[in-house]
């Protein structure tokens, strides 16, 4: 195919591609586009070209889709999130259930993979329960507060509404702002090293209505910052809790090498069900509460309790999944790498009344070794881990353990893939796969998958 980087070219999309991406053909070479809907026709450059696909970025859009629907957003295509809001919600859904029987036919190596329909989301906008917003100066230094460009690491634009989190998410980043500017709090330079403010994270307890900010800063103090935080708390009496991580090292990331305790609780509360958790700034929680009802719900169903059964949570964060499957399991032991989360799992046990959880702090290869060398021998093992997946010494762990039964839970379809290629290849049955999208009008999904023993 005669198609070179730099060359403009006239596209009709056919397909949405993984990472969100669409896709459309020049004669039968693929070409990958940074944005657009199947039914579009575009002109677009090619950036990228390799020996057996291109990428293109869109010109122009000749002719929009008929598919296309009005995205809610101002910020729409100038933002990195929600990227998929022109594309109705049940058309999402199907592009996020083709992702994940793709990755498991091509990566995978499954044919026809047992992919259920996708759990769709009951609210598509104000679904998050945690969000961060990062803070950065313009070019003649004002203050900016809100989410990444499109497409950019370091290029923040200064949000006005968004309707991910809620109306009262956006009210907290605009005062933050203001109140930042007020008392001369100047945004940290990741280029520079320099400056002050770095994230602002805001929690929010959906059916608890408990409210956390963490302040994410590059060093413990500064000029002004007492009188901020007294006079954010005044205006906004919701918040329950006020935290600042310090962060002063160069990694651009939302967590600190030490907290400080501002004011108020030190964690918020969230309710699922019957049971309430704690989650401190640091530790992970599934983003949408709604949803998290549902995934942890097929994680008991998928699990096909018996009674009796010996569990392992891997990488079990807060607890959550192994709190929710304890009613059902004779015991369930979890492992996790953050202090702050195993923290957080003991007191929710404790909190909910469950005394057969217990958690081991530390890298679940080492730890899962240590199992294994002692002897212990698990009857269901419930693996959920980062995007990364498994890595390959926790799968070879989970071949010479051999339970019976392992619950697969995904926020990655191609780790997945790979990893459940692994596992079946040797010993394991690939029997039932359900998406469950937890991020509408992102290309985001999370899947649980089941495998049994062969
Ligand atoms: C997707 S979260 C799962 C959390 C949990 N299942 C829940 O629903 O709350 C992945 C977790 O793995 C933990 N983690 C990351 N790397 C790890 C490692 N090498 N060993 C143990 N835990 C790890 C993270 O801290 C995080 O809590």
């Amino acid at each position: 195919m005669s198609v070179h980087s730099g060359d403009i070219v006239d596209l009709e999309i056919t397909d949405m591609a993984h990472g969100g991406r669409a896709l459309a053909k020049l004669d039968r070479f693929v070409v990958f586009i940074d944005r657009g809907v199947p039914g579009d026709k575009i002109r677009a450059k090619i950036t990228k070209r390799k020996k057996s696909y291109a990428e293109a970025r869109v010109l122009e859009i000749i002719q929009p889709s008929s598919i296309r629907v009005q995205p809610r957003c101002s910020h729409f295509g100038k933002c990195g999130g929600c990227r998929w809001q022109d594309i109705p919600y049940p058309l999402q859904l199907k592009f996020k259930a083709q992702h994940v029987r793709d990755n498991l036919t091509h990566l995978g190596g499954f044919v026809e993979p047992p992919v259920a329909e996708v759990i769709g989301s009951e609210d598509v906008h104000f679904y998050r329960n945690k969000m961060e917003f990062s803070f950065y100066p313009d070019e003649s230094s004002e203050l900016l507060l809100g989410l990444h460009k499109s497409g950019s690491y370091n290029e923040i634009f200064d949000l006005k509404q968004c309707f991910l989190q809620s109306e009262l998410s956006n009210r907290i980043v605009e005062l933050v702002r203001r109140k930042a500017k007020e008392f001369d709090l100047p945004a940290y330079h990741s280029s520079g090293h320099t400056g002050f403010l770095r994230f602002l994270m805001i929690r929010e307890g959906k059916n608890t209505g408990e409210v956390m900010i963490n302040l994410v800063t590059s060093a413990e103090s500064h000029e002004g910052l007492n009188d901020f935080y007294e006079s954010v708390r005044r205006e906004f009496p919701q918040i329950t809790s006020l935290m600042q991580n310090v962060n002063p090292t160069k990694a651009n990331i939302a967590t600190g090498l030490f907290e400080r305790h501002i004011s108020g609780q030190k964690s918020i509360t969230e309710r699922i069900e019957p049971y309430t958790f704690e989650i401190s700034a640091n530790s992970f929680f599934q983003t949408n509460t709604g949803q998290a009802a549902k995934l942890f719900s097929t994680v008991v169903e998928f699990c096909g309790f018996k009674g009796g059964e010996k569990v392992l949570d891997l990488y079990s964060g807060t607890g959550s999944l192994s709190i929710f499957v304890s009613q059902y399991a004779d015991s369930v032991t979890g492992i996790e790498i953050s202090d702050s989360a195993i923290d957080d799992a003991n007191r929710n046990c404790e909190s909910n009344g469950i005394d057969n959880c217990s958690f081991i702090q530390g890298d679940a290869i080492k730890v899962f070794g240590k199992l294994l060398t002692s002897g212990d021998k698990f009857d269901l093992v419930i693996a959920d881990p980062p995007r990364a997946g498994l890595h390959p010494k926790i799968v070879k762990c989970l071949l010479q353990e051999l339970p019976p039964k392992i619950v697969y839970v995904s926020c990655n379809p191609a780790t997945l893939s790979r990893d459940l290629k692994l596992l079946c290849q040797e010993r394991y049955e690939l029997k039932k796969v359900q998406p469950i999208d937890m991020f509408p009008h992102t290309a985001h999904i999370e899947t649980v998958a089941t495998l049994t023993r062969r």
